[in-house]
């Protein structure tokens, strides 16, 4: 996607060959800053803070944590230390257990004399791979736009609500559950979205009115509890949000909050559909609500905000009462009857075992 009028990708390998570069995501929308990455640990640090997220761009920037580590030590065990320590940074998204079983697939084989070159290759695939099943996703997706687009009779614009930020700054380029958006918007459909603000950290208001905001597509900032009564109101006509893991079975964790938005599309006869690209499948579980890890972050993300002052100046202040404790909860499950179609980069299916299986026989038990 474009950033002042440049070509962006979220990740990059910088001009030296070797060192990772990655936006600040904290610092948007106030700055648009770019950070350098120089070793495995400031990769771990930069997602575990969040500098970098979203299920993809994490997979991506662990993998380029792996060749940081292997340029200071090439050796089985400083492997397996890199693998361990990146691994630990975030539990629900599984993207990064498919990045670093990746990784370590490619190198354990190797000499140590040749894993940093194959790192790095490797990494640069794992990128491009997610940049085109984004936009085979998108594809996908618009015909169900164009498919609601003409429901609507092709009157007045097209609504569509999403949660937190699953745009081209979640994933390496186009975004899973915003890759449609852009299209339809650049194909001259009269589109509009609901962008949910997503608190506690605000990757609605902050990160994707920012994205779309850049790429000109009209959209209105509400907050988490807007989206029933807007559907009641017939002002929704399809919800889109992304995953951060998705089981076999097509139960799907996404940010806190997605599972309320399906229960209201369900009680208004909303389409609800989920951008799903295949390393996101945790194809070892079937029950989410039983089996999927679910982040809890530190309780400061609820009781401060953040915010830009008139003058300009950046500051976090608290809202909550002193003594006030709080429980920050970064992912909910949304079972598979409330999802009424998983969008993959193969095509569109059921959110059902059987569903995801007709897309990826391959992963069917002989
Ligand atoms: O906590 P975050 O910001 O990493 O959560 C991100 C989301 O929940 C996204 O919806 C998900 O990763 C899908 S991104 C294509």
């Amino acid at each position: 996607m474009k950033v002042q009028g440049e070509p962006t990708r979220s990740i990059w390998v910088e001009s030296d060959g070797w060192t990772v570069g990655v936006i600040d995501q904290t610092r948007l929308p106030h700055a648009f800053v770019k950070v350098k990455l120089s070793t495995a640990e400031e990769a771990g640090r930069a997602i575990r803070s969040m500098l970098v997220r979203g299920a993809p761009l994490i997979g991506a920037t662990a993998a380029y944590g792996v060749c940081l580590a292997m340029r200071e030590d090439a050796s089985d065990p400083a492997l397996e230390t890199a693998l361990t320590m990146l691994r630990a940074t975030r539990p629900t998204a599984v993207n990064l257990h498919w990045a670093l079983d990746g990784m370590r697939r490619v190198l354990t084989p190797l000499r140590p004399s040749e894993r940093v070159a194959a790192a790095y290759r490797h990494a640069a695939a794992l990128c491009d791979e997610d940049v085109a099943i984004n936009r085979a996703i998108g594809e996908h997706a618009l015909k169900l736009f164009q498919d609601a687009w003409d429901r609507k009779g092709r009157k007045g614009r097209l609504n569509v609500l999403t949660h937190c930020n699953a745009g081209w700054l979640a994933t390496v380029d186009w975004g899973t559950a915003l890759a449609p958006m852009y299209l339809a918007h650049d194909a001259g459909m009269p589109l509009h979205v609901w962008v949910d603000e997503t608190r506690p950290r605000n990757q609605g208001a902050v990160l994707t009115a920012w994205e779309l905001g850049q790429h000109g597509v009209p959209h209105t900032v509400i907050a988490d509890n807007v989206g029933g009564h807007l559907m009641q109101h017939g002002d929704v006509d399809l919800c889109i949000v992304g995953t951060d893991r998705t089981t076999a079975h097509g139960d799907v964790a996404n940010k806190i909050g997605t599972y309320l938005k399906a229960l209201a599309a369900k009680d208004n006869g909303v389409p609800f559909y989920v951008a799903l690209p295949s390393p996101t499948v945790d194809w070892t579980i079937q029950d989410g609500v039983r089996q999927i890890p679910i982040e809890q972050r530190e309780g400061t993300e609820l009781s401060d905000v953040t915010g830009r002052l008139p003058s300009g100046e950046v500051a976090t202040v608290r809202i909550t009462p002193p003594g006030s404790p709080a429980a920050n909860y970064a992912f909910d499950v949304t079972p598979a009857r409330l999802v009424t179609a998983l969008i993959t980069e193969r095509g569109v299916c059921p959110a059902s075992e059987e569903g995801l299986l007709s897309l990826f026989p391959e992963r069917r038990p002989a």
